[in-house]
């Protein structure tokens, strides 16, 4: 079993926008419970208290940070306030994203921005002010750290009459290629920086908002073609993504970076094919 004992994770969209597990949560919570001390960031005071009462009933090392990610001063702030209560941190998850639809003629040049700034930035942000406190470590005692990014099939495939996405997709298919380039900046210095690309997950986003978004009034038949449109006959949950967020965290994935770990029960596969 991968164990985290005596790292500190700093984990961004630690909270979920809806009772259940989110993605962030998920991770920042499966990590404690092996032993890391987690920062959660979250620009939402109230998601986060729903964590934060997880890491309490079972006695896990957790710093909560309301936070907005778009916010360069407050990143930095929180990413000080990590290092100040736990002296250095190993893992950081850029976690936070979400997709708004719409081509480029129907969506507004706001959204557009916005979906670039929350898919995309947010992981530059997380990154410029983490970055910094992984490297100056390794120059201490040759010990880096882990970035795992969080990207999205919805950059990889796209159905006939399906869904579009435009600026999600695009900030999702750029942060494959802005981990990468950062992985290669920073190879020689201890980091190693991979994505997680989650496929079709049921997390509490499915009730909140996608089916509000697809204005699908039958929430049940809009889950079960969820469902059915993955070749494992499921979607997957947060587990599946914070279990994969783990291994590329861990030590045990040393000689993995630059790359990314596909979690879509089969589903870009069947489309490519
Ligand atoms: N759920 C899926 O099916 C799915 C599929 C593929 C990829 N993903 C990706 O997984 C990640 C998490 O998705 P989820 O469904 O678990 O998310 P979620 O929406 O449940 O949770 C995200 C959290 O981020 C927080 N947040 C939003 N904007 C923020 C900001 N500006 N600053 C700080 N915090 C902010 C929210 O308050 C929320 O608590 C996203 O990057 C998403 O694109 C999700």
């Amino acid at each position: 079993m991968l164990d985290f004992t005596g790292k500190v994770a700093f984990v961004t969209g630690a909270g979920s926008v809806g009772a259940g597990w989110g993605n962030g949560k998920a991770t920042a919570v499966l990590l404690a419970r092996r032993g890391a001390m987690v920062c959660g960031l979250d620009q939402s005071a109230d998601a986060l208290a729903a964590t934060t009462a997880i890491m309490q009933a079972e006695g896990l090392t957790w710093l909560p940070l309301t936070c907005d990610i778009l916010d360069s001063a407050a990143v930095g702030a929180s990413v000080a306030a990590c290092v100040a209560r736990f002296g250095r941190i190993d893992i950081l998850v850029n976690n936070v994203g979400g997709s708004a639809p719409g081509d480029p003629v129907s969506m507004p040049l706001e959204v557009w921005q916005a979906q670039l700034d929350l898919n995309l930035t947010s992981a530059f942000l997380g990154c410029k002010h983490v970055l910094p406190v992984m490297e100056a470590q390794f120059d201490r005692e040759g010990r880096g750290g882990a970035v795992v990014n969080i990207g999205s099939v919805g950059a990889m495939t796209f159905q006939l009459g399906g869904r579009v996405s435009a600026g999600y997709a695009a900030a999702k298919a750029g942060l494959v290629a802005f981990g990468r380039s950062t992985a290669i900046a920073y190879v020689r210095k201890g980091i190693r920086v991979n994505t997680v690309i989650p496929g079709s997950m049921h997390t509490p986003l499915v009730e909140h908002r996608l089916v509000r978004q697809l204005g699908a009034g039958d929430a049940a038949k809009l889950i079960a073609d969820r469902h059915a449109a993955v070749p494992m006959g499921r979607m997957g949950d947060a587990w599946d993504v914070a279990h994969a967020v783990a291994f590329l965290a861990s030590d045990e994935a040393g000689y993995i970076t630059a790359t990314q770990l596909v979690v879509d029960g089969g589903m870009t596969a069947a489309r490519s094919t």
